[in-house]
């Protein structure tokens, strides 16, 4: 049975495959996208290790001289996706988005190499991604945390991977939206309207964009010119966590300068982690650093904080959070707290269930030591591909599959389920 579940799911991946690199589906996401990359680069790698290096690989041959990674590889001209390249106007020979996206590459690199068969070329073809994430992770630093206080803010909610999350409700009525030029969705005639984020919603999205477009995309000047300046616990977590298995890797592979810078970063982010902790709650919270207030928002973002190396006393409370938000839910993890009225079970980041946060929750819990509480989530992420296909994310009430349909990381998380050791590391 898990052999024709694995077999679907190698199929949906060559599906979207385009030799190079991996759409997340076609039609409604028709590039390269960031953590989608990385991530599917984890079920890559059991089926064929050279195109899981090519799958990364790719992604950082078009990594910004300043370090970061963007968000979107236009790798080929295709009107059917809003904001296309004229839009971010970044001015590349192959045009990319002016933003990033949550740095997971580091744990996918460290990750792949681990189950790598051919080590020799492995560890040739890691060492020089190291050297390319650490400059990432240092661009996240020093352009997205001028003040040197340890949490990266994110400027974008693309950024975060999480668009529409109730999280930015408060933060994004800072974001204007005069001036922003007409536009047509393209998202809204590949999927559901109804699952997807709303038309004020894009507006604002657009108005950063055109913002950070007339400041010629120069990473020095973008984080103090946003209105939105969110640290979004999730984004640090996975940065976090990257930043941890980088380290590993890199004393392993004798690259000390790596290993060393790594670790401060580390050291550094984890206490500062500590202050977006909401203890009535137990979970993380994002923080505004513009008002440098502490949300009120429970969202799935505070519990994926689980995937970076946090204290056992924040990972036994976010157990009992998600052990409470499995009450009212069929299925693990809603998006958002079933209980809070902005709660939607099909919109995007307002409450359904995606497999790549179910993945990392999980991964984060065996490292904790809590292995029953991963084995339910893996149970209930195999249950909504048997009944609902590989969809982009589910209802976890009713199990409906929304947004986009044979999705490529969904594929891939679902071969990580029943293809990996389930050994921490
Ligand atoms: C989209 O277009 O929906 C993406 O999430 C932006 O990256």
């Amino acid at each position: 049975m898990s052999e024709t579940i694995i077999s679907r799911a190698v199929d949906i991946i060559k599906l979207n495959d385009l030799g190079t690199y991996t759409v997340p589906t076609h039609g409604l996401y028709p590039f390269q996208w960031n953590w989608d990359s990385c991530l599917t680069a984890l079920a890559l790698v059991y089926f064929d290790e050279d195109r899981a290096w090519t799958e990364i690989e790719t992604l950082f041959d078009h990594q910004w001289d300043d370090g970061m990674v963007p968000h979107i590889i236009f790798h080929k001209e295709d009107d059917g996706y809003f904001p296309g390249p004229d839009v971010w106007g970044t001015g590349r020979s192959t045009p990319t988005s002016g933003i990033t996206q949550p740095p997971v590459a580091g744990f996918a690199i460290a990750r792949i190499f681990s189950r790598c068969k051919d080590q020799a070329k492995a560890e040739k073809r890691a060492r020089a991604l190291l050297h390319k994430v650490l400059a990432w992770h240092e661009w996240c630093y020093r352009c997205r945390d001028p003040k040197d206080t340890g949490l990266v803010a994110i400027i974008h909610p693309w950024e975060t991977g999480r668009d529409n999350s109730v999280d930015w409700d408060e933060p994004f009525e800072k974001v204007p939206t005069d001036g922003v030029l007409p536009f047509v969705r393209r998202d809204t005639q590949h999927a559901d309207p109804s699952h997807r984020p709303t038309q004020e919603q894009y507006l604002r999205y657009i108005w950063l964009v055109q913002t950070f477009k007339a400041l010629d995309w120069d990473n020095e000047k973008l984080h103090d010119a946003s209105p939105f300046q969110m640290v979004d616990p999730g984004f640090n977590a996975i940065l976090l966590r990257s930043i941890s298995e980088v380290a590993k890797l890199a004393e392993d592979l004798g690259e000390v300068e790596i290993a060393q810078k790594s670790r401060a970063q580390l050291e550094k982010g984890l206490a500062a982690m500590e202050t977006l902790w909401n203890d009535d709650l137990g979970q993380f919270m994002c923080l505004d650093r513009i008002t440098t207030q502490l949300s009120n928002s429970p969202s799935v973002a505070g519990l994926l904080a689980i995937f970076a190396p946090i204290s056992v006393k924040f990972s036994q409370r976010i157990t009992s959070r998600i052990e409470k938000i499995a009450q009212q839910t069929t299925y693990l993890v809603a998006s958002h707290d079933p209980s809070e009225p902005e709660f939607d079970g099909k919109r995007y980041w307002r409450g359904p269930v995606w497999l790549i946060i179910n993945y990392m929750i999980c991964d984060g819990l065996i490292n904790a030591g809590l292995q029953d509480l991963a084995d339910k989530i893996e149970e209930h992420s195999l249950g909504l591909i048997n009944s609902s296909g590989f969809a982009e994310y589910y209802d976890p009430i009713t199990g409906e599959p929304c947004g986009g349909e044979h999705f490529t990381w969904t594929a891939a998380m679902v071969i990580e389920f029943l293809s990996s050791t389930k050994s921490a590391t």
